[in-house]
């Protein structure tokens, strides 16, 4: 791909990714406008899920300066009239001259823009970018499979343990690693845990000093409904599901705010694809953060259900092998390093599970 073409996507790329947390279930997508100088007229990003598509907000920043310019856009424009009217014909009414696409849109619904463009005298230019499609997976995989983009999350020692001998410090990553968790619980629609989880750490399961785009819905994963009365993820403050076995006896929990949700069992274990249907169907959930522990891992490693490792490794060292590690799972996961950044003491590392 000519350098020229690359700079201006990956400023679209930049622009799409900050409506991450506010568009989904809408894909992130950025537009950049460019005229025959090569010089950048407008720009805009798909800011909030029922608002503007990027293409427009761009044309509206760019005005009349958009006649003849080339829009470098993520995604396909949508050919539909939606929440939003069809951003094709708004390209064409503009006399945009050319358009390079980052990749191809699969819905169904919207698609067929580059087509559309192309039949009313616009150059189409499909470039199926990796980096668009990185950026775009959680809602391609969506489309795909009907399930939502899990990433499984944890900290972990330099020697791989997610947990600490009692009497311990039990934290394992920095505060700087910890807020880094709080952002992103506030732009997902859901954080799972198993039950075990719950009982050994009563976590609150929150979004906190963190600014919440959304809400995640609290997800417990607990076959026969042994959680404890007095854990936190019953006290109301934000939705909470509970996916439970079959033949189980919720009366005692009718008091509380929370709801279930029957699993079928699979293998010996609780089949956790309807529960990510579920989470689609009734929640319209895109991305959603499974938060461990290692069983729970285990059941999603079986079940080849994990899209992305979120990894906070710090520089402490354990060496206790009755606590729970999770060296051996890591490396039976086919995955590919995607990022590596330090934060504070930790190493935090994201894998693309293939
Ligand atoms: N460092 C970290 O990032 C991190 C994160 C989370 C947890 N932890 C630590 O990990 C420990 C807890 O881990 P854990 O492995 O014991 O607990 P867990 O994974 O949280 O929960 C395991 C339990 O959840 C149920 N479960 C989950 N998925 C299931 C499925 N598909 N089918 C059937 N049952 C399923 C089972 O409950 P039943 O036993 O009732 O059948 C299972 O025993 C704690 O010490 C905690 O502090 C560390």
């Amino acid at each position: 791909m000519p350098k020229i073409i690359s700079d201006f996507m990956l400023h679209a790329r930049e622009l799409a990714v900050r409506g991450h947390g506010f568009v989904e279930p809408n894909p992130m997508v950025g537009c950049v406008l460019v005229n025959d100088q090569n010089k950048i007229v407008g720009t805009g990003y798909h800011e909030k899920c029922g608002e503007a598509h990027a293409e427009i907000n761009a044309l509206n920043a760019a005005g009349p300066l958009a006649k003849g310019a080339t829009a470098y856009v993520t995604l396909e424009p949508c050919n539909h009239q939606g929440k939003t009217g069809p951003c094709a014909q708004a390209l064409i009414d503009a006399g945009i001259s050319k358009v390079v696409i980052g990749c191809a849109d699969p819905n169904l619904e919207a698609s067929g823009g580059g087509t559309y463009l192309a039949t009313n005298g616009v150059e189409v230019v499909y470039i199926d970018d990796e980096l668009c499609k990185t950026i775009l997976a959680p809602f391609l995989h969506r489309i795909r499979t009907g399930f939502p983009w899990v990433i499984c999350k944890w900290a972990q020692t330099a020697d791989g343990y997610i947990e600490t001998p009692e009497g311990e410090d039990p934290w394992i990553s920095c505060e700087g690693s910890q807020q880094l968790v709080h952002e992103e619980r506030g732009r997902v629609d859901a954080i799972i845990v198993g039950i075990g989880t719950v009982v050994a750490d009563n976590p609150s399961l929150t979004v906190r000093n963190a600014e919440a785009h959304r809400t995640p819905l609290r997800v417990i994963v607990d076959p026969t409904l042994r959680l404890p009365h007095n854990s936190t993820v019953l006290d109301g403050e934000v939705p909470t599901l509970i996916a439970h076995g079959k033949n189980v006896d919720k009366t005692a929990f009718t008091n509380y705010p929370v709801s279930f949700l029957e699993l079928p069992e699979v293998d010996g274990s609780l089949d956790l694809r309807p529960l990510l249907t579920h989470l689609v169907n009734k929640y319209d959930a895109t991305n959603v953060i499974v938060e461990g522990g290692k069983t729970l891992f285990e059941h999603i490693f079986n079940q080849q259900l994990a899209n992305e490792l979120w990894i906070f490794t710090s520089q402490r060292t354990i060496g206790n092998e009755n606590l729970k590690n999770m060296t051996q799972l890591f490396n039976a996961w086919d995955c590919i390093l995607e990022n590596k950044q330090p934060c504070g003491n930790d190493l935090v590392c994201r894998y693309h599970v293939k």
